[in-house]
């Protein structure tokens, strides 16, 4: 069953009813300023850090689902309604949502009034735009109320949600004619407030929840709005709100525009009050200013809309199948901008207070970002660097706002390191630009002991080369890749951190999958040090990397497939020998994608294995079997019902390991079958089995041991994102960007008999077409570049001009 239907032509999902399976959501905003916008119009407002700086307020695990938001109330006689259908709940005459890149458009109409709710963040400023346009379809006047409402957060949203004692005597509100400052704290230690203003004059305001909401009502049967009427309170502690009152009368298919805007307000520290107790507003009205005719709204969306047409230019495909050309086009770059942009930290189903970003989280969302905006890539690489230990170990996280590692969750996760190279070998293959490796970066955060770029990623291979077990596989630590197999940790405590109990440093359990790891990242490293002339240090790194492939062959081989790890008692985990958990994905994925096997056959061994005993209907589950009972000596994984997450669950993020794998292969057409299972804009017609938005990916899919097998969970942030779009864009469609040029390599099924593509890759777009007359999965006969023939697969970098036409023949 669907609930809405994609709009290519707009690059928008349109919600048909407001009563989907779950909040399907929206990002707005690009660089500072963020906004999550549901299709009811819940969601909330955080600059830059979800928990240091946010807005406004927003309640997880409340009932019902996500009833706190931007609203906008409209009474008209008795009847209460919200252009989103929440909270009030009205039941509308008609009603629309439409997500689009970076903005989203409520349309709700109730008794021959229409009201359309637009909302984004300007690309250049450090605020929510809400245009509400109201208007008159019926043959008679109108005479309306139309009340806004938002719930401020006291900023730190942790302590928002905790720390009542205090926090219910600090807030603090000016008011001045149409616009509501929130102040809370500026007296003290900060330097900014929030603002939310309305274009026109008010008939009332209210900045006390108690008065507006009412002390036993709530967001669903706010007081002041039943009543008709504010009571231009100003609040001194409490809940702090911003709402706004406005009387209109309507003729007859009239229409009016308000344009409200809620903004953050920075001030010079020696400006902050222009008088003792009263807050300098400068900031607040250069902003404003900006928005106060329907006209600049409009310039601002156009700029917005512009803004996201030119970075998808950079990578455009035609093919026959429209899925797949919506899904490659707009959405899961999209997706790949979101997860750059929030890491792991706000989403509905992260908090935005706990994780900040993740060190391998960033480093993998770079795979899918890094063609958008090379320059963000670059810094946010620097970013990362500046908080590895001296050691080349790492922090698991570090906060957005301060750039400082996480130090309650600490290192040890010890896939962290080899992460680094990825991101990094990403970036230079995308850009060329090796004056990267020269920038110094700091050891936790540390600039008095920087190094060059260079040191660092050698630092994370030598951490790893120096770090391995009796088997000669690198020690897992804390956790690879996969958070929850937590073999050094033992807990038999109910609320202890799987991640961090126990020594973060076992001297025995290893991971397969970080040998494998080690053999790509390894090789993409000594491919780096032999660009940059490192011919003795590369040499070194290909030695560790050979010997790790012939360790993975033999070590870490269980017969028809990779080995998962060995635990702290050197016992394999993911072996036929094992009584739950016998095959893991991951080893699976990751040693394929490294050629690990491949000449000895054991690779596509482990592939069939992957078919034959993970593969479901609805993606490839991460083990089998599932765990029925608490293995203390494998942590939090057994922590899970069979089906769920890390136990058996379809883990979204690894299904495209298994996709490149095949196409390492050349096996076409299993590697999109692959692709297809998880990918959402082919489950639109299960939204009520899968439940999460069917236009980007969500983290893990229920498998077929789970009673809910095929419902989706944790949309959004997932590093499935930037790895499905490697998939696609790089090993099926096969636009490969190397460190020599752009390789041209696809691998795709036989029926798929040619394809069209744009690519911008280093400044110069290249129109490619691909001929499969010949039904090829794999092999390319012949490359044309502006009409003459090129021998192998890389064209080199074109300079001088911006423009390049290529055909590719398969066969
Ligand atoms: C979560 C984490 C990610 C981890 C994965 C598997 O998605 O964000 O870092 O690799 O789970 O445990
Ligand atoms: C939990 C989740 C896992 C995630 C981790 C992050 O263990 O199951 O997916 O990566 O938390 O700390």
């Amino acid at each position: 069953m669907k609930f809405g239907h994609f709009d290519d032509d707009r690059k928008e999902y349109v919600i048909t009813t407001p009563k989907t399976p779950l909040p399907w959501i929206n990002y707005l905003g690009s660089s500072e300023f963020f906004g999550l916008f549901s299709n009811t119009a819940g969601g909330y407002d955080f600059y830059k850090d979800a928990k240091l700086l946010r807005l406004t307020r927003y309640r997880y695990n409340n009932s019902p689902v996500d009833n706190s938001g931007r609203y906008y109330y409209i009474k008209d006689g008795d009847t209460i309604w919200n252009p989103g259908w929440q909270p009030v709940q009205t039941e509308l005459d008609s009603y629309e949502c439409r997500h689009g890149l970076g903005y989203s458009v409520i349309t709700g109409a109730k008794n021959g009034i229409k009201a359309e709710l637009t909302a984004f963040v300007p690309v250049h400023d450090p605020c929510e735009v809400n245009r509400l346009v109201i208007t008159n379809e019926g043959s008679t006047e109108r005479k309306l109320e139309l009340f806004s409402y938002v719930e401020f957060c006291l900023w730190n949203a942790e302590d928002d949600s905790t720390n009542f004692q205090r926090n219910f005597s600090t807030g603090e509100v000016e008011v001045v004619g149409s616009t509501i400052y929130h102040k809370t704290e500026f007296r003290e230690r900060r330097d900014h407030y929030a603002v939310y203003s309305v274009n026109v004059p008010v008939d009332g305001f209210d900045t006390s929840r108690d008065e507006f909401v009412g002390l036993y009502n709530g967001a669903r049967n706010p007081q002041a709005v039943t009543e008709g009427h504010c009571h231009n309170s100003i609040a001194h502690g409490w809940a702090l709100v911003g709402a706004h009152q406005i009387n209109l009368t309507l003729a007859p298919g009239q229409s009016r525009t308000f344009i409200f805007v809620l903004g953050y307000c920075q001030c010079p520290r020696d400006k902050k009050f222009v008088s003792p107790g009263v807050i300098n507003k400068e900031p607040a009205d250069a902003l404003l200013s900006r928005y106060q005719t329907p006209e600049q709204a409009e310039a601002a969306l156009e700029e917005l809309k512009e803004y996201w047409e030119g970075l998808l230019s950079t990578y455009n495909v035609d093919t026959p199948d429209q899925k797949l050309n919506r899904l490659v086009n707009i959405w899961n770059q999209y997706q790949c901008m979101v997860t750059f942009n929030m890491s792991r930290s706000a989403s509905y189903f992260e908090s935005g207070m706990g994780r900040g970003m993740g060190f391998r989280d960033s480093c993998q969302d770079l795979l899918g970002f890094v063609h958008l905006i090379p320059e963000r890539a670059r810094e946010r690489i620097i970013d990362i660097a500046n908080t590895q230990f001296s050691d080349g170990s790492t922090y698991h996280q570090y906060q957005p706002l301060t750039k400082k590692g996480n130090a309650a969750i600490g290192g040890g996760f010890n896939d962290d390191p080899l992460w680094l190279i990825a991101g990094t070998a990403a970036y230079l293959r995308e850009t060329g630009d090796y004056s990267i490796l020269d920038e110094d970066c700091a050891f936790d955060s540390d600039f008095s002991i920087a190094r060059p770029l260079l040191d660092h990623l050698d630092l994370s291979f030598n951490f790893t080369a120096s770090h391995l077990g009796p088997h000669g596989l690198p020690l897992i630590g804390r956790a690879d890749w996969n958070d929850c197999l937590n073999l050094n940790c033992f807990s038999e405590e109910p609320g202890e951190s799987f991640q961090t109990t126990g020594p973060s440093e076992g001297p025995v359990a290893e991971s397969v999958f970080i040998g494998g790891m080690f053999v790509k990242y390894g090789n993409e490293y000594a491919d780096i040090l032999r660009h940059i002339g490192k011919d003795e240090r590369a040499g070194q790194v290909e030695e560790a990397v050979a010997l790790m492939k012939h360790t993975l062959e033999t070590a870490g081989w269980d017969g028809d497939w990779f080995i998962r790890a060995f635990d702290a008692y050197s016992k394999p985990v993911g072996s036929h020998e094992c009584e739950e958990g016998q095959i893991y994905i991951e080893p699976q994925g990751m040693c394929v994608m490294a050629g690990v096997g491949v000449e000895s056959g054991k690779a596509e061994k482990a592939l069939d294995s992957v078919k034959e005993r993970l593969d479901t209907k609805y993606g490839i589950v991460l083990l089998n079997p599932a765990y029925t009972r608490y293995h203390v000596e494998l942590g939090e994984i057994s922590s899970y019902p069979p089906g769920y997450k890390e136990n058996a669950g379809i883990f979204c993020h690894n299904n495209p390991w298994i996709a490149c794998a095949e196409t390492v292969l050349g096996h076409g057409a299993r590697a999109f079958e692959v692709f297809k299972k998880t990918c959402p804009v082919y489950l639109e017609d299960i939204s009520e089995i899968h439940r999460t938005e069917p236009y980007v990916y969500c983290q893990m899919v229920a498998g077929k041991d789970a009673p809910t097998f095929g419902e989706g969970k944790n949309s959004w942030l997932t590093g499935t994102a930037a790895w499905t779009f490697t998939t696609i864009s790089q090993y099926i469609l096969g636009i490969k960007p190397q460190l020599d040029g752009l390789m041209i390599d696809p691998c795709i099924p036989s029926d798929l008999k040619g394809y069209t593509l744009v690519r911008r890759f280093r400044g110069v777009n290249y129109h490619i077409t691909v001929d499969n007359s010949a039904g090829a999965e794999k092999g390319v006969k012949q490359i044309t570049v502006d009409g003459s023939p090129i021998s192998g697969q890389i064209i080199t970098p074109v300079t001088d001009r911006s423009d390049v036409t290529v055909s590719v023949v398969m066969g």
